[in-house]
């Protein structure tokens, strides 16, 4: 039997960078919700995090995957596919903002080539490579959700964030909304979340000396007065990924706190 019959809704969902953050709060709220996760990480702490959430009624999987690498990324899917029977939620969240020792963003003129692709590789090419290999699984069941993780700063100008990154997460969202056109007639939708700053590990590292200052300095500017919680945006991909939220495909779903400029 697939892992995938055996739990309370019946649906699988594949959470990559599942292991820390952002990641991590949506696997957790996606096993609420009844779904069986297999999260992909390159980080081995995968395997403890899956054990430690994993119950018997609602199970947690691990498989390590760099998504840098279009090998993995193909064992990754041929595993999924033979071991857990396929998917039927994915959701892209790995990512990476590379920064400077001092936490500070690299300007153009320090981001080299072999960086920039990177950023590319890992933001935006293995969301196009994993949504692709899905959106067939999908099509051929007739529903599917996949969400994928942006930024606010792939929506408007934001000084404190490299320029490799913010193409990646403006690129991921362009990319959604064709995804959401080309599998639309299926039953499929496609959406992206577009946090504002939310505490985690990737945040934490600061530009304005201690991170616990910047998120200090950055709240004020925030109508909310405060920085978000993996929590609050693993609850926005768990509407994404519900039924609740059927009529919804090709949008972008701002978890920011309200702000806009
Ligand atoms: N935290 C924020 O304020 C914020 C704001 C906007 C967008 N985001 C986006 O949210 C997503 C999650 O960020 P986070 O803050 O939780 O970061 P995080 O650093 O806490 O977690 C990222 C996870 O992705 C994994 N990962 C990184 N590179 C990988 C690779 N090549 N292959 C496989 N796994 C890889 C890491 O091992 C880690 O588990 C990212 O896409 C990030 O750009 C975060």
């Amino acid at each position: 039997m697939s892992a995938q019959a055996t739990t309370p809704t019946g649906r699988i969902a594949v959470v990559t960078g599942g292991a820390s953050g952002i990641g991590l709060a949506t696997v957790r709220r996606l096993q609420e919700d009844g779904h069986a996760v297999v999260i992909a990480d390159r980080s081995e702490a995968a395997h403890s995090v899956a054990q430690e959430l994993s119950t018997n009624e609602v199970p947690v999987h691990s498989e390590i995957a760099d998504l840098a690498s279009p090998d993995d990324i193909d064992r990754l899917t041929s595993t999924i596919t033979t071991t857990y029977g396929g998917l039927d939620i994915l959701v892209n969240n790995a990512g990476i903002h590379p920064k400077r020792e001092d936490g500070s963003h690299f300007p153009i003129k320090e981001i080299s080539l072999d960086q920039w692709n990177h950023v590319m590789t890992v933001n935006l090419t293995a969301t196009f490579l994993l949504s692709k290999w899905a959106m067939g699984v999908m099509k051929e069941r007739g529903w599917g959700r996949i969400v994928n993780v942006s930024s606010r700063a792939g929506r408007m100008y934001m000084p404190i964030s490299g320029a490799h990154y913010v193409a990646s997460k403006a690129a991921v969202i362009g990319f959604t909304r064709t995804l959401a056109g080309e599998c639309g007639p299926y039953g499929v939708t496609a959406n992206t979340v577009a946090p504002g700053r939310i505490k985690t590990p990737l945040s934490d590292v600061s530009g304005l000396g201690s991170s616990q200052n910047l998120h200090e300095v950055f709240s004020q500017s925030v109508p909310l007065r405060r920085v978000g919680t993996a929590d609050e945006l693993a609850a926005a991909v768990s509407f994404l990924a519900s039924e609740d939220s059927s009529f919804i495909t090709g949008a972008v779903l701002d978890v920011n706190g309200g702000i806009f400029g």
